[in-house]
């Protein structure tokens, strides 16, 4: 009898209570699946005021109810119910109760289809046996709103994937709105919020530890960062210890935050969002121009420039930015850099970057280059290394006042306009 008791528990267990979907095992309905590790759940949900169902991924063990990923977020299933089912052919499928296809995730190279869900969150397609962690198609190549633990922003060119994080349209709708984060790859790569097709806020370059206008990173505790930068891929993500749940996100407003579940308190603590500040914005002071949100104005001249159009500036419109007081005397040699500790650095579309240069070959790589205006290093882990150079105009810096934040960023001027605290990066010392 006990067998049989435990038996038929155990079976019953594991209908209500699983990870995988076949071919003959759809899911319907209200019923989840749940990651082998309790963390996360998968199903059909309907947003607040809304009566349509969309496939979705939440935190299985938190009291709230935190959407992060949707499958059909612009395919809603719009008939009381709906199935999630995988076919042969190994595209998974979303129908309606009159067994239309809202949603299908196309077809994929496998024979015996499953798709699980992984204890990370993520809804995979594989083949039946010999789960080798490759996978046919994977729910984290395309992202909702949101970026949870291992999950990637940005290009896989072998794949040709371009993955980004596009805001709901409203707490109705997760279809996605004009607000979105994509990875710049010109230039030095960084995070880019867009609104349409308009630049709103940008983070900076990665410099090894963090992105350069992101403050504040260092001190998370239990988290990893991950920026890759190579031929392959140029992507971010993160990682965390198991104790700490937490999600980047764009929302509605278009603002990107970074969250931490509470446990005590049952909320999510936003812990960094952006834009924040005037400063944050693309551009508020002109090029040459320096933005710090602790001064009033918040746009100075950097040192060595003065305002192109004073009359305007006087006026609070910093537009223009600012000028050279003595032209550059590339030829004679007698140039030196300024150095401007913790800046977000200038944004670097048109710089150059160089891996393989040190910090001091940088220097001398800009100083003999008659256009080039900056230079900076573009991994500042184990004293710089790398080299960023910029030619003309150097746009949308912005300055913190904390050693934590920022970067160095090197800025060509004429002798006279150094002052003496940076005299060591005359030509003379560099030419030994
Ligand atoms: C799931 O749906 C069935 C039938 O509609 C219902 O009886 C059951 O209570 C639901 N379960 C949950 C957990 O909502
Ligand atoms: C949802 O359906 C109910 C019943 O048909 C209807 O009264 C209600 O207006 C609908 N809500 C929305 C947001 O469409
Ligand atoms: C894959 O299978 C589904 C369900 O059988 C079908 O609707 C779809 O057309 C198939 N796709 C291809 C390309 O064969
Ligand atoms: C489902 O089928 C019924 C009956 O044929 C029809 O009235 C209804 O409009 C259909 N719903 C959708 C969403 O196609
Ligand atoms: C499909 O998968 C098989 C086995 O993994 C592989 O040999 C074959 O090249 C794949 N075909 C395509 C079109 O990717
Ligand atoms: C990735 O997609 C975004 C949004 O469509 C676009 O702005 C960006 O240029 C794309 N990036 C690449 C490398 O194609
Ligand atoms: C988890 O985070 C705590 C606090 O930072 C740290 O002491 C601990 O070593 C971390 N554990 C792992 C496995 O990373
Ligand atoms: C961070 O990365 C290291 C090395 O890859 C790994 O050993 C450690 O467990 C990771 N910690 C977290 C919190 O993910
Ligand atoms: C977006 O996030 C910001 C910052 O946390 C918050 O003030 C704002 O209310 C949010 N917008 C929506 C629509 O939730
Ligand atoms: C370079 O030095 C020479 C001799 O001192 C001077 O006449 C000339 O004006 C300098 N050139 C510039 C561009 O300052
Ligand atoms: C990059 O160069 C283009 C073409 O010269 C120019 O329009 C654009 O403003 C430059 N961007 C920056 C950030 O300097
Ligand atoms: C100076 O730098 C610019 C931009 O990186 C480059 O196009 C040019 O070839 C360089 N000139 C010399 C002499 O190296």
């Amino acid at each position: 009898m006990l067998l049989l008791f435990l038996l038929l528990f155990i079976s019953f267990s594991q209908a209500i209570e699983r990870d995988t979907i076949t071919p003959a095992q759809p899911l319907t309905g209200n019923e989840t699946l749940i990651s082998s590790d309790g963390k996360f759940a998968l199903g059909f949900f309907k947003p607040v005021n809304s009566n349509n169902s969309y496939v979705g991924l939440w935190y299985n063990k938190i009291s709230e109810r935190t959407i992060v990923w949707v499958a059909n977020r612009k395919d809603p299933v719009t008939t009381s119910t709906g199935t999630l089912s995988i076919s042969n052919n190994g595209s998974l499928l979303i129908t309606d109760q009159n067994s239309t296809v809202v949603w299908s995730s196309g077809v994929a190279n496998v024979t015996n289809p499953v798709a699980q869900l992984l204890n990370t969150g993520n809804l995979v397609v594989r083949e039946d046996e010999g789960n080798d962690g490759n996978y046919a198609w994977q729910g984290f190549d395309y992202p909702t709103d949101t970026l949870i633990a291992g999950m990637k922003v940005g290009v896989d060119f072998v794949k040709g994937l371009n993955r980004t994080m596009t805001a709901w349209t409203s707490d109705s709708d997760p279809s996605p709105s004009q607000y979105y984060v994509t990875m710049d790859i010109h230039g030095d790569p960084e995070l880019v919020l867009c609104a349409g097709s308009k630049k709103v806020y940008r983070t900076g370059p990665w410099n090894g530890y963090r992105y350069s206008g992101i403050p504040g990173t260092l001190t998370y505790a239990g988290f990893n960062f991950s920026f890759i930068n190579n031929k392959q891929e140029i992507t971010y993500s993160f990682n965390t210890n198991l104790s700490v749940l937490s999600k980047l996100t764009v929302n509605q407003s278009g603002i990107v935050q970074r969250s931490l579940w509470v446990e005590g308190s049952g909320i999510w603590n936003v812990i960094w969002y952006a834009p924040m500040d005037q400063c944050d914005n693309i551009e508020p002071c002109g090029p040459f121009a320096a933005c710090n949100p602790n001064n009033s104005p918040v746009c100075d001249c950097i040192q060595g420039f003065t305002p192109k159009s004073p009359e305007k500036w006087f006026y609070r419109d910093a537009s223009d930015g600012c000028v050279r007081k003595t032209q550059l005397d590339c030829k004679n040699g007698t140039d030196g850099f300024l150095v401007i500790p913790y800046t977000k650095l200038a944004d670097t579309s048109n710089a150059t970057v160089d891996t393989s240069l040190s910090l001091d070959e940088c220097r001398t790589h800009c100083l003999k280059n008659c256009t080039c205006t900056a230079y900076a290093p573009a991994d500042v882990r184990n004293g710089g290394s790398g080299c960023i150079t910029w030619t003309n105009e150097l746009r949308d810096i912005r300055v913190f006042t904390n050693s934590a934040y920022g970067q160095e960023l090197y800025v060509r001027l004429a002798a006279a306009d150094l002052g003496t605290a940076t005299l060591q990066y005359f030509l003379s010392t560099i030419c030994r």
